[in-house]
């Protein structure tokens, strides 16, 4: 099966199953997609964002470009260019899961927060605005892209970020080793599924009962796919929820086993 077609067919599974907030009896669940995920409240915050977005759309200036997540076997692609627009466009978070990261920091407070992959820094910007006080790691592979989002971050006046340059799976060992403790992690490249269950094995090392770990694009292709099977049935994971693009996985050890497939 095709990957189109193989997204065609998750998404109508996914419609036919998503259940809404009444159905939920978890109080904790029912609690944040009440709260957060159904919020459809506009924070001014957001604003800040979409006016970086309507620059980075128009920006034709070319960025070297190597693609560590279609690299195979651990090799890296030869380097291309390509526009911060196209950039922008091909990676970029779309506002309606940006907004929903920047309600779950709000609303979760978590005070150590890992990215995987930066591109050119939406998705951090979100996170670090939500939450000024927490300090935030974000790991991309293209030093090109890199040097991009460290501007978006001046631009916005974002303070709280670390940026780490290099592959994940070099890197990663040593971020994780050096964190007291991982509260939220947003895992955004490298859409395999091989590397997304050891980037979960990793994240495990550090989190504790209040984690979250959110993945992104959960249903992208076959692989993904049992990729987030496999998260989701670990021993250590009591809830997820699944909202089709993002998963969401919850440790919280007074919770009872059990994942939810939410309209969002
Ligand atoms: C989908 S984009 C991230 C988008 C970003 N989170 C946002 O929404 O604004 C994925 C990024 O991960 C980087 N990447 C993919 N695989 C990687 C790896 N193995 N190591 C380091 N960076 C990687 C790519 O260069 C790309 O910029």
């Amino acid at each position: 099966m095709g990957k189109i077609t193989f997204q065609f067919n998750s998404y109508l599974n996914y419609k036919r199953k998503g259940i809404n907030v009444h159905h939920l009896h978890s109080p904790f669940a029912f609690d944040l997609v009440r709260k957060v995920v159904n919020d459809r409240r506009r924070y001014p915050d957001y604003q800040r964002i979409d006016l970086l977005r309507k620059q980075l759309r128009k920006d034709l200036t070319e960025v070297e470009v190597t693609d560590l997540g279609a690299g195979i076997g651990g090799q890296d692609n030869a380097p291309s260019h390509k526009s911060v627009a196209a950039l922008y466009k091909n990676n970029s978070i779309r506002p309606k899961y940006g907004e929903l990261l920047y309600r779950l920091v709000k609303y979760l407070q978590p005070g150590s927060i890992l990215e995987l992959g930066t591109s050119l820094g939406i998705s951090t910007a979100y996170m670090a605005i939500a939450n000024p006080g927490a300090s935030v790691i974000t790991v991309e592979g293209c030093e090109g892209i890199a040097q991009k989002a460290k501007e978006n971050f001046a631009r916005l006046g974002i303070y709280n970020v670390r940026q780490e340059i290099g592959n994940f799976d070099r890197l990663l060992e040593t971020i994780i080793d050096r964190v007291p403790k991982l509260d939220m992690a947003f895992i955004d490249g490298n859409h395999r599924k091989d590397p997304t269950i050891r980037y979960f094995e990793s994240c495990l090392l550090k989190s504790h009962n209040d984690t979250v770990l959110i993945f992104d694009d959960i249903h992208w292709s076959k692989e993904m796919n049992e990729a987030w099977n496999a998260i989701c049935s670990h021993k250590s994971v009591t809830l997820t929820l699944d909202l089709f693009q993002f998963g969401l996985v919850f440790f919280k050890k007074e919770l009872s086993k059990q994942d939810f497939i939410i309209s969002y």
